[in-house]
């Protein structure tokens, strides 16, 4: 493909270099990419730098980014906080070969925020937690069969990666082994009923969700759900694990436990988290979690990890859970991003064009090319709206999202896929041009007949 349509054009002629990167990319990395989630079509923007809300590509073109770290950064990119803390620590030891003042400040601060956080394992990542929080229910109950939720993402690995992500078809569970897949059940994230009579079997370790919804909350979920899911769980002896890894620290202070009003038994954390670096955690009930201890002697489960509480991740991760508990970053952060729904939604009213937007605190998510209700507020899924009922909502076909975000980036912004993920560092004046941006790449589509 090399310009049949002038968004094509323009997005050759403004990303040459990172055409040319894209190619060399490709001959060192599967499908040139590091991450599946930056697979982009037909090539993806090589980033150079970035600060703040912005970033710079290879060939020069500046981006207000809603990437945001794949939701890490909910300061923006290198705050001025997080470069003081890591630049002094670099110079301090970026592994102290021992436990270390930092990550007890580090866990302290979670503590101040997750009440659930009676005790706390540092990973690497989040898909570490959530191997380790399954690992953990599975000890704890004596149970293998783990009940997870459609589409629900929890990280890659074997415990609880890819059964039940068809819909999206982008994640294969190839190399995953059949013994592995058949200890785990999908529901739909609405099938109380189907859930009720799995767990009724008594065979369940635990339940894991996402519990604003799929996809960080790209199909909402009636908090009603993971309330149900409490007491669910409690009656048939199997565990509850919110996997938090977006939403903690940005729902609410507290993530989404906080405001749904559910404590689970455990909680994974990854992203905000670490204040833009690597890591996760594990955190909730204390006997769960002292089973990793070696006073559980034998029946213990063990859990090294060379890079588990590094002390650059430490730092920038107290130095951050801080602002949340002292600055309220996500009350900006959520103000900013309910203009941004509101501006997308009067935009594509205004230019007559399908889809719709949504906020729910810091993120927002767009649909385009389908007719679908907007928020009466032009912000929020209102419940009753619709009747109480959970909305299944369509998704963007790729006929019209690759053309969407290749017209989208010729205008100067990059989305995390069809969303957009906020940070308390974007201005008014940034979702005023990026409410502007988004107009103009609708009228390139509309131009080019693919809305
Ligand atoms: C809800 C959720 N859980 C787990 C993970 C895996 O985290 P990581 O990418 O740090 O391994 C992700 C990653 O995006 C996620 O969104």
């Amino acid at each position: 493909m090399s310009g049949t349509t002038a968004i094509d054009r323009e997005f050759f002629a403004k990303h040459a270099l990172s055409a040319q990167r894209a190619e060399e990319a490709r001959t060192i990395f599967p499908g040139g990419v590091t991450h599946d989630a930056r697979h982009f079509e037909p090539f993806g923007i090589v980033v150079d730098r970035a600060i703040g809300p912005r970033k710079w590509d290879v060939d020069g073109n500046e981006y207000i980014d809603y990437v945001m770290g794949h939701g890490a950064l909910l300061f923006g990119h290198s705050h001025p906080y997080l470069v003081e803390a890591v630049s002094a620590q670099v110079a301090r030891g970026t592994h102290l070969g021992g436990s270390s003042d930092l990550e007890r400040r580090w866990a302290q601060a979670i503590q101040r925020l997750i009440p659930s956080a009676e005790k706390v394992r540092f990973t690497s990542s989040g898909t570490e937690a959530t191997m380790m929080a399954v690992r953990l229910a599975r000890a704890a109950t004596g149970r293998d069969r783990l009940l997870r939720l459609r589409n629900h993402f929890h990280g890659w690995n074997d415990s609880v990666f890819a059964a039940g992500r068809t819909s999206a078809g982008n994640i294969a569970a190839n190399g995953q082994p059949d013994a592995m897949q058949s200890l785990i059940s999908v529901f739909d994230q609405t099938d109380l009923t189907g859930i009720a009579a799995a767990l009724a079997s008594e065979e369940y370790a635990a339940v894991i969700l996402e519990p604003t919804g799929y996809s960080w909350g790209t199909c909402p979920l009636d908090p009603s759900v993971p309330r149900e899911l409490r007491e669910l769980t409690d009656r048939h002896g199997a565990l509850l694990i919110f996997d938090e890894v977006v939403t903690g620290f940005r729902m609410s202070r507290g993530g989404a436990q906080e405001r749904i009003g559910v404590r689970p038994d455990l909680t994974t954390l990854a992203k905000i988290l670490a204040g833009g670096l690597p890591g996760g955690a594990v955190v909730g009930r204390a006997d769960l979690l002292d089973q990793i201890s070696f006073d559980a002697g034998g029946g213990r489960v063990a859990h090294p990890g060379t890079f588990n509480a590094n002390p650059l991740s430490a730092v920038a991760g107290e130095r951050a859970l801080r602002a949340v508990a002292e600055e309220d970053p996500n009350s900006i952060a959520n103000e900013r991003a309910a203009q941004l729904a509101r501006g997308l939604n009067h935009t594509l009213v205004e230019s007559e064009a399908p889809g719709c937007a949504w906020a729910d605190t810091s993120l927002v998510h767009i649909i385009l090319g389908q007719d679908i209700e907007r928020p009466d507020d032009g912000v929020t899924w209102d419940w009753d709206q619709h009747g109480g009922a959970q909305p299944t909502l369509p998704t963007t076909t790729s006929e019209v999202l690759w053309p969407f975000r290749r017209a989208l980036l010729n205008q100067g912004v990059d989305l995390m896929g069809m969303g957009a993920i906020v940070s308390c560092v974007h201005t008014e004046a940034d979702i005023d041009s990026t409410i502007d941006s988004f107009g103009a790449a609708l009228s390139d589509l509309r131009r080019e007949e693919v809305l």
